[in-house]
Formats: structure tokens, C-alpha cells, sequence
């Protein structure tokens, strides 16, 4: 099947595998994979590291002024880094997680990954997955995909990862994070979550990833006419 040049835009709930989905897309599709909640992570990582982050998750303005030098992107692995610093496996931790949402709703931090997002995409043929991409930074996507599942499953998945990287999690504590992001990223006055209304809704509680890029095959095809 011939996919033509355009952008795909997954958007969802935390931990629904959005990304997992959207790196398979990428490789089943030719296409380059970007993952905006990485960036909104780095963001945090570097607040982190410089202190600008307060009692009570407040961040200090400093951070807007802070933000012009830093050098955060994507290596030719698709590994995220702040300088030469590779910071994967940091960003994904237990300590960010816990700060990114209050930190990914601040304006000027959304505005900075909106300009880096569109740098990176400007070549079309390009996945992006995250909370807005769809109705914020990309609302002419030419497929917009909205994921859920239910808790429990998402929990579970978001459980089985941290485990599998040497972490000891505990599962009310992981679906309580979960469900406080979700609040988080749903209610900010600034791109909340929420469902395009030209998105398609992929519920994947039940479906392997091969089912799941089946479907969007389907959903282009559909789209486009696409019948080869
Ligand atoms: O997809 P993720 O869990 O890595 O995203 C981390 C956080 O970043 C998430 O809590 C919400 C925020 N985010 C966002 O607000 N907008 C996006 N486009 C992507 C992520």
C-alpha cells in the first residue's frame, strides 16, 4: 500500500501506547516517529535540574528565560537529549512523570515544543503522538487517531514497564499517577486533552499492536481510496 506524504496525528490518555503505536506506524509506514510528550519530559528534566521547580510542583518564571538555551532533540536513534546528554531513560522516571503535566501546562513551555514539533515536521511523512497534536499543533493532520483504554489496563502496561527496567512501582501508586495526569492534562486552560472531532477512536483495552496498525491501515485506506 502507497501511503501518501502526510502527517498522522495520535493523540490520548496517558500510558494508552500511543507511542509504542506510533513507532510501529513509523516503521510499518516509512514514516519519521516524533513524540512530543518526550520533549514536554526533557522540559521537565531540565527544570528539574535547575531548580525551577517549587514547593507544590509551582515553577519559577525563570524557566522562560532558561528555556532559550536549551539545546533539547532527538538523536539520529530517536534517543531524546539535552546537550550531549542522552536523558531516555531519565525522562521516563518515576520523578518526571510526577511533574510533567503541571509543567506541559504552562504557555510558554507548550508554545516552545509546538516551534520545536513543527521544525522537526516540516518534511511531511511524519507520526507525531502526544495530548494536542491533533486539535492544537496540528490541526490540518490529514489522520487524526484519539487512544484509550481502560485503567486497568493501562496501569498494568505502564506497571510491566517500569518493572522491566529495573524499577519497583507500586500499581495503586501508577494508576493514581495515571488518573492525576489525565485530570491534569484534560482540565489546563491551555490545548487541554481532549478527542479532535474529525479523530478516529482506536480503544485498544482488547487488541494486539498488530490489530491495531491493521486498523489504521484500514482507516487510510479508507481515507484515501487507497486499494493496492
Ligand atoms: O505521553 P507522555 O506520558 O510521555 O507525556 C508526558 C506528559 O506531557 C503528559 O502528562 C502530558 C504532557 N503532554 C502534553 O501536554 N501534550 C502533548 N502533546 C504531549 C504530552
Amino acid at each position: 500500500m502507497t501511503i501518501p506524504d502526510i502527517i498522522i496525528a495520535i493523540d490520548g490518555y496517558s500510558s494508552t501506547g500511543k507511542s509504542s503505536f506510533a513507532k510501529l506506524v513509523a516503521s510499518g509506514f516509512g514514516f519519521l516517529y516524533l513524540d512530543s510528550g518526550a520533549l514536554y519530559r526533557g522540559v521537565t528534566l531540565f527544570a528539574q535540574r535547575m531548580g525551577l521547580i517549587g514547593e507544590d510542583n509551582v515553577v519559577s518564571d525563570a524557566l522562560e528565560t532558561a528555556l532559550e538555551g536549551l539545546d533539547l532533540h532527538f538523536s539520529a536513534e530517536g534517543k531524546t537529549c539535552i546537550g550531549e546528554d542522552c536523558v531516555e531513560s531519565e525522562i521516563r522516571s518515576m520523578k518526571v512523570s510526577s511533574q510533567v503535566s503541571p509543567i506541559a501546562a504552562v504557555p510558554y513551555v507548550r508554545a516552545f515544543v509546538d516551534r520545536k514539533l513543527h521544525e522537526l515536521a516540516s518534511s511531511g511523512r511524519v507520526v507525531m503522538d502526544g495530548r494536542d497534536i491533533g486539535t492544537t499543533v496540528f490541526p490540518n493532520a490529514q489522520i487524526k487517531v484519539f487512544m484509550t483504554a481502560s485503567l486497568e489496563v493501562r496501569a498494568r502496561r505502564r506497571y510491566d514497564e517500569m518493572v522491566a527496567k529495573g524499577e519497583t512501582p507500586d500499581l495503586e501508586q501508577v494508576a493514581a499517577n495515571l488518573q492525576e495526569r489525565d485530570y491534569i492534562d484534560s482540565h489546563r486552560s491551555t490545548s487541554p486533552l481532549k478527542q479532535a472531532a474529525d479523530a478516529f477512536v482506536l480503544d485498544n483495552s482488547q487488541m494486539s499492536m498488530g490489530e491495531e496498525l491493521a486498523w489504521l491501515r484500514g482507516v487510510v485506506q479508507g481515507k484515501f481510496g487507497i486499494y493496492d
